[in-house]
């Protein structure tokens, strides 16, 4: 089964970035850790700070995979292209959050990928991404 995590911008980041909101760990480290638990999965990682490079990997992996677990960070409550290329691929989307962003500022709580993901996971820090990677198993 061939799942990718795709990872928008500043989460290149984490580990440094406000470890309070976002945890300690680095998602390599983390990334390490599910390959290891879910062997027989061909699990793969992507991450760009660059909107477009986000859309040609959605667009890329979106007709072949059996799932996309998608943290497009903050372009999740602006981008109408990242939101549109959701809706035009047919590999499921399950859209990942780290921090509870309806716990956040308001301009978090609106996102344009919502409308066309599978489902959405926000809010259980790094093992959001454990369990979108559950729900397509
Ligand atoms: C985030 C939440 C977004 O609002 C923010 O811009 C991020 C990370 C999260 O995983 O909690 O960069 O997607």
């Amino acid at each position: 089964m061939k799942i990718i995590i795709i990872n928008g911008p500043n989460l290149n980041l984490l580990g440094k970035r406000e470890p309070e909101v976002y945890g300690h760990m680095t998602f390599e480290d983390y990334f390490d850790e599910l390959k290891n638990k879910y062997p027989t999965l061909e699990l793969s990682y992507f991450q760009s700070n660059i909107e477009g490079e986000l859309i040609d990997k959605i667009q890329e992996v979106g007709f072949t995979y059996e799932g996309i677990i998608l943290n497009a960070a903050a372009y999740t409550h602006t981008s109408v292209g990242i939101g549109d290329a959701v809706k035009a691929i047919t590999t499921p989307v399950i859209e990942v959050h780290i921090s509870n962003t309806f716990a956040r500022e308001a301009f978090r709580h609106q996102s344009f990928i919502s409308p066309n993901a599978k489902g959405i996971i926000i809010g259980f820090g790094l093992k959001s991404y454990e369990l979108a990677l559950q729900s397509f198993l």
